[in-house]
C-alpha cells in the first residue's frame, strides 16, 4: 500500500472557467478519486487562482507533490503569455506563487503539453515513435509535440500565422466555430487548411485532436483530406490535463 501511495500525485487543471483536480496514480494514469471542480475566480489573477488551488488541495487533504496546468507559455515556472487569461499572468512567477499558496512542491506546465504527455504515455500515442503532434481545440488552440516519446514543450502552434494576417486560434479554435455558428463540415475545411500548414512545417507522423470538441470527432475528422498522416481523437478526454500535470510533477520530484 505504501508503495502504491508513493506513486500518487495530485493533478490539477486550471482553465478559464473551472479548476479541476484529482489524485492520479502516475504508474497507471488512473484517477484515484472522483475529480473535484471549483469555479475559476474572476478576475483570475495568480493570487486569486492560488487561493482556489489551495481549496482544491484541502478538499483532498493533500500533503504530497502537485502537478498543475495553465493555458499559457510556462517556462521555468514563469508564465510568459496570456492569450485567453488575465494579463497579470504575463511574467508572473506563477509556479512559486501556486507552490507558496498551497505550501506544497508544485510543478506548473502548459495545459496542452500536459494533455499531450498524457496521450503519449497512456492514450492515443502510447507506444508510438516518430513525431506525434497533439492539437487541443478549445477557447484557444494548444499544441504538444512529442518526438519518440519525449515532449518538446511550449510549441504554441495555435499562434502560427494562419491563414494570412492572423493567428490560427482566431481562425479555427472550437470557440471560433461556436462564435460563427459554423457547421462541422465548414469547420472541417478550416481545420484541414490549418493541418496542411502544420504538415508543411513539421511533417508529423500522427496528429491527435483533443479538447472538448474531440468528443464529436466523427463529425469532422472523417471530412479531413489530403493529409499525409493519420488524424485520431484524443483518448483521455477531460482527464488528460490532470493526468499529464501529475506525470510532469512525478518526473520533476522523482516519484
Ligand atoms: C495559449 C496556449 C494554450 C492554448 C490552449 C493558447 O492561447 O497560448 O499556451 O496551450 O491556448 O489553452
Amino acid at each position: 500500500m505504501a508503495a502504491q501511495q508513493d506513486k500518487v500525485v495530485l493533478g490539477i487543471d486550471i482553465g478559464g472557467t473551472g479548476i479541476k483536480g484529482a489524485p492520479v496514480n502516475v504508474a497507471t494514469g488512473e484517477l484515484l478519486a472522483e475529480r473535484v471542480r471549483l469555479d475559476t475566480p474572476q478576475p483570475a489573477t495568480p493570487e486569486a487562482v492560488g487561493r482556489v488551488v489551495k481549496q482544491l488541495v484541502d478538499e483532498f487533504a493533500w500533503t504530497g507533490p502537485v502537478g498543475c496546468t495553465f493555458p499559457a507559455i510556462v517556462h521555468n515556472g514563469v508564465t510568459l503569455s496570456a492569450a485567453n487569461v488575465d494579463k497579470s499572468w504575463i511574467n508572473a512567477p506563477a509556479q512559486d506563487i501556486l507552490s507558496q499558496a498551497t505550501g506544497l512542491p508544485l510543478k506548473l506546465v502548459n495545459d496542452a503539453d500536459a494533455a499531450g504527455l498524457a496521450e503519449a504515455i497512456f492514450g492515443a500515442a502510447k507506444g508510438k515513435g516518430g513525431k506525434v503532434l497533439v492539437i487541443t481545440l478549445g477557447t484557444g488552440i494548444g499544441s504538444a509535440l512529442i518526438v519518440d516519446g519525449k515532449l518538446i514543450s511550449n510549441t504554441e502552434f495555435g499562434h502560427v500565422i494562419y491563414p494570412k494576417d492572423g493567428i490560427a486560434e482566431k481562425y479555427c479554435s472550437a470557440k471560433v466555430k461556436d462564435d460563427l455558428d459554423m457547421k462541422y463540415k465548414d469547420y472541417a475545411v478550416r481545420l484541414n487548411g490549418y493541418l496542411e500548414h502544420l504538415q508543411l512545417l513539421l511533417s508529423p507522423d500522427l496528429v491527435i485532436i483533443g479538447g472538448g470538441i474531440s468528443k464529436k470527432h466523427d463529425k469532422f475528422i472523417p471530412e479531413l483530406k489530403g493529409l499525409r498522416f493519420p488524424v485520431v481523437p484524443a483518448d483521455l478526454k477531460n482527464d488528460a490535463g490532470i493526468v499529464g500535470a501529475a506525470l510532469e510533477a512525478a518526473a520533476t520530484f522523482g516519484i
